[in-house]
This record gives structure tokens, C-alpha cells and sequence, in this order.
């Protein structure tokens, strides 16, 4: 078997964590490979909105085992925090979720240096959730970070006071308000109760389950335009989002990846700072904003809306090799008369182009639409047999200029607003 990557093609939030769920049952493992708590995925269903920061969306269904990768950054005390949110709905989460040894602790001072270092940028922050992301992986590639197999290590509080002194002496130079005796004591209690998970080399125990012919999902976070390497650099996380990812974030190798689902919104939204072509700061992305409940996950800040973007999603495509496109949000469009596609890209010096600039943030790039007739009907009710005219042949319109089959089109945040289509190849 090999193993499938299901990946955001835009700035993130595209709807990963419910389609996550509603692949699971076909799964019989689900992982998440980079990211940390940075990270909001929204599963809905039985009437409940459950949102997930580190654990992987595969964990309400009984059936899957759940992986956080050696390329995710943990916070302890979001992760015991999350859990204790899922006791009451009665599951056996201990037994469903494991852990690699290798994953990169988030300490607390890494989030007071994402404060820091956010203040220090002033007008030119990337609008990072603060959650100690870009510091917990800079202490990686630093060679100096704490990982989850660490707390089983009788010198862990060494090695933690070793880090956070280092920590405290780059501090020392920003004016950041803390308790530490709370943060520390907060800390020690969530590594306690992380201790009592499943602690595993996952490495080994992914490519056991490819021996015994076990399913298994990659679950990105964050999207390819946030790539640390392919993303609207410095405006991006400081992770791989794209499939590669997930060979590093997991220890596969890019000969057993199978089909990669590359997940996007029938429009397109950001949140935080960096450029943005088809942004709408008029009414149409202020109607966007509210009949998709564009507000962040994770920090509650609006998302930007716009058109989409085919330029930048056909370079997500490129990058990740995706093999079928999953179109999530069209009941979002359903009030508009006319829907526009942004095709190409006109540069500062005039020149038009569909690729992506190298100089994507520092110049003024102007987007070339192309409009397409509204459907103007709401698809609460509909199905594969009675999909507008006009969406279909919006979905058409993406695929022949995609060169990708939109393999499910979801028009809901519930796991049944789902419709799954035959893959026709365009
Ligand atoms: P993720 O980070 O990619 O998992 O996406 P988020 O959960 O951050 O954001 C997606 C939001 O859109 C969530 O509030 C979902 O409940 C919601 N959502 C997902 N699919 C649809 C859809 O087809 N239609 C609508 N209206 N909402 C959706
Ligand atoms: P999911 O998995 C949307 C954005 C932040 C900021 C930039 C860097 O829910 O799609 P960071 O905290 O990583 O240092 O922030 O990236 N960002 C996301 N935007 N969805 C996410 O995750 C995001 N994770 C980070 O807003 O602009
Ligand atoms: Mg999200």
C-alpha cells in the first residue's frame, strides 16, 4: 500500500480537517506530519463543532489510529487541553493516538519569543497565531530543541532549563509581560499527563502498517502558499506543507506516496499578513466573510476573502503532484450573480503571466479575471443528480484550466454536505 496525502492548496483553513473525517473510515491511519497548534481543523457532525489543533482529525472514528509525526511541533499544554476537551464525549482517545518520540516540543518561552519577535517586526509582523511556531522549529534546525522521546529522560529538566535560560537571555531584550511560575507549572503538569500516551517511534510503526497493507492518510496543516520554502516567503509558517512533507514529517519514503487529495475553496482566503492578488476589500469579500464564516480557527481573527487564484494554485499543484482536487465552500458562492477567477497575474512592468513571480510580495501584481455566471440557487439538499448547471460548469471551467479531476465538491460544514463524484479526467 502507500500512503495518501490529503494537503491545502492555498493559505490554509480550506475545510483539511473535515474531509480528514470524512475519509477517515476508509483509513486505517491517519497522521499528521508538520504544523503545531498553529493549526485549527473543523470537523462538524451530529450537530457538534469540534475543533482540533494537534490531534489528528481521524480521531472520532473508532475504527483509526491517529499519528502526530516527528515533523509536528507538541505544546504539551494545548495537547492536554484538547483532550480533556474531548473526555466528555466518551472515547477511548489514549488507545487511537500515538505519538513520535521525535516530534519538537513547544516550550512556553517559545511562545513569549513569538511575542517578541512579532512586536520587534512592528508593521512588517506576519500575523503568526503566536503559538510558538517559528521558535519551537528555529530551536530544531538549531539543533538545540527539546522532543517528545526527551521527557522520558531523567536529565529532562536540565535539558528544559538549559533551553528556556537561553530563552530568558534573548528575552531579557524585549519587553514581554509573563508569569512564569504559572507557565512552568502549567508545563510540568502536561508533560506529566503526555507521559501516559503512546510514546512510539512512528517511523517504524507507519512502515509496519504499509507491510500489512494498512490505509493510511497524511493530514497537512496550513496551506502550500504558507510553505516555508514555496509560500509568499517571509509570510509564510516555518514548516514543509507540501507532499514532501509529509516523507520528511513522517519518515516515508516519496516512492510509497499514493494519491495526493489537494484540498481548496471554491474562493480564497487569508489570515495574517502578506500579499493576497485577489483580495476583495469591498462588500463581495465582506459577503464572503459572512456567509462562509471566514474567522480563524485557531485565533478568531477575520479571515481576508477573495476570488480564487489559479495561478498560485496551479504552482500548489505543481509542487504537490496532485492527483484529484477536492473544491470545499461552493454553498458560499451561491448569492453571487457573477463569479470571477482570477487567471493571470499582471506584473509591475506590465507584463502578464501565469506563474508565480519570485517577487510576489514586493510588487503590486494586478489580477486578470475571468467572469463566470452565478448559480444563485442554495445547495442545502442537492446531490451528485442535481448540481446548478452553472457550478457544474464552474467545477468544469476549474479542472480544464487545473488539468486536475474535482474529485468531491462540499457544500456545508456538516460530514454529510458532501458530494462525491466520479472522476471524469478532463
Ligand atoms: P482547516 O484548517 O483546513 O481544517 O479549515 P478550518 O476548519 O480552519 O476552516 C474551514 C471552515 O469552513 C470551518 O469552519 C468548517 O466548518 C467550514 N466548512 C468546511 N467545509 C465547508 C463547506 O463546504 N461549506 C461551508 N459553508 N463551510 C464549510
Ligand atoms: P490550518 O491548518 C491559516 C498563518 C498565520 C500567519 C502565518 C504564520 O488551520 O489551515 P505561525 O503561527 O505558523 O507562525 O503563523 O501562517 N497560519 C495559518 N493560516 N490556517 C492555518 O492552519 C494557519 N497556520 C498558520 O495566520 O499568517
Ligand atoms: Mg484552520
Amino acid at each position: 500500500m502507500k500512503v495518501d496525502v490529503l494537503l491545502g492548496l492555498q493559505w490554509g483553513d480550506e475545510g483539511k480537517g473535515k474531509i480528514v473525517d470524512v475519509l477517515a473510515p476508509k483509513y486505517d491511519v491517519i497522521a499528521r506530519f508538520q504544523g503545531g497548534p498553529n493549526a485549527g481543523h473543523t470537523l462538524e457532525f451530529d450537530g457538534i463543532k469540534h475543533v482540533l489543533h494537534q490531534i489528528p482529525s481521524g480521531i472520532f472514528r473508532s475504527k483509526t489510529r491517529n499519528i502526530i509525526g516527528n515533523g509536528v511541533v507538541l505544546d504539551p499544554v494545548v495537547f492536554k487541553t484538547e483532550i480533556e476537551k474531548l473526555a466528555k464525549f466518551n472515547m477511548d482517545v489514549k488507545a487511537n493516538l500515538f505519538i513520535s518520540k521525535k516530534a519538537t516540543l513547544i516550550v512556553p518561552t517559545h511562545r513569549l519569543l513569538d511575542q517578541a519577535y512579532e512586536k520587534a517586526k512592528g508593521d512588517q509582523k506576519i500575523g503568526s497565531t503566536l503559538k510558538g511556531i517559528g521558535p519551537s522549529y528555529q530551536d530544531k534546525i538549531g539543533r538545540q530543541g527539546l522532543r517528545v522521546g526527551d521527557i522520558l529522560s531523567p536529565e529532562f529538566d536540565a535539558k528544559f532549563k538549559k533551553l528556556t535560560d537561553i530563552h530568558f537571555g534573548i528575552l531579557k531584550n524585549h519587553s514581554i509581560e509573563y508569569n512564569w511560575s504559572e507557565m512552568e507549572k502549567q508545563f510540568s503538569e502536561a508533560i506529566s499527563f503526555l507521559k501516559s500516551f503512546n510514546l512510539i517511534d512512528s517511523e517504524y510503526f507507519i512502515n509496519d502498517e504499509l507491510k500489512k497493507n494498512s490505509t493510511i492518510l497524511a493530514e497537512g496543516a496550513q496551506g502550500s502558499l504558507l510553505d516555508i520554502d514555496f509560500g509568499s516567503y517571509p509570510f509564510v509558517t516555518s514548516s514543509n506543507t507540501v507532499t514532501a512533507g509529509a516523507c520528511t514529517g513522517l519518515g516515508i519514503a516519496p516512492s510509497k506516496i499514493g494519491e495526493v487529495y489537494g484540498i481548496f475553496k471554491a474562493y480564497s482566503t487569508r489570515v495574517g499578513s502578506g500579499p493576497f492578488p485577489t483580495e476583495l476589500l469591498d462588500q463581495d469579500g465582506e459577503r464572503m466573510r459572512k456567509e462562509g464564516n471566514e474567522f480563524g480557527s485557531t485565533t478568531g481573527r477575520p479571515r481576508r476573502c477573495g476570488w480564487i487564484d489559479l495561478p498560485s494554485l496551479k504552482y500548489s499543484i505543481m509542487i504537490n503532484g496532485v492527483t484529484q482536487l477536492l473544491m470545499m465552500k461552493a454553498d458560499v458562492l451561491s448569492s453571487f450573480s457573477t463569479i470571477k477567477a482570477c487567471t493571470h497575474y499582471q506584473l509591475a512592468d506590465g507584463s502578464i503571466t501565469e506563474t508565480m513571480p519570485y517577487e510576489f510580495v514586493n510588487q503590486k501584481i494586478i489580477p486578470i479575471y475571468t467572469e463566470l455566471p452565478g448559480w444563485e440557487t442554495p445547495l442545502s439538499g442537492t446531490d451528485e443528480t442535481n448540481l446548478p448547471t452553472n457550478l457544474l460548469a464552474y467545477v468544469a471551467f476549474l479542472e480544464k484550466s487545473l488539468g486536475v479531476p474535482i474529485s468531491l465538491i462540499s457544500i456545508g460544514p456538516d460530514r454529510s454536505q458532501t458530494i462525491l463524484r466520479e472522476i471524469n479526467k478532463p
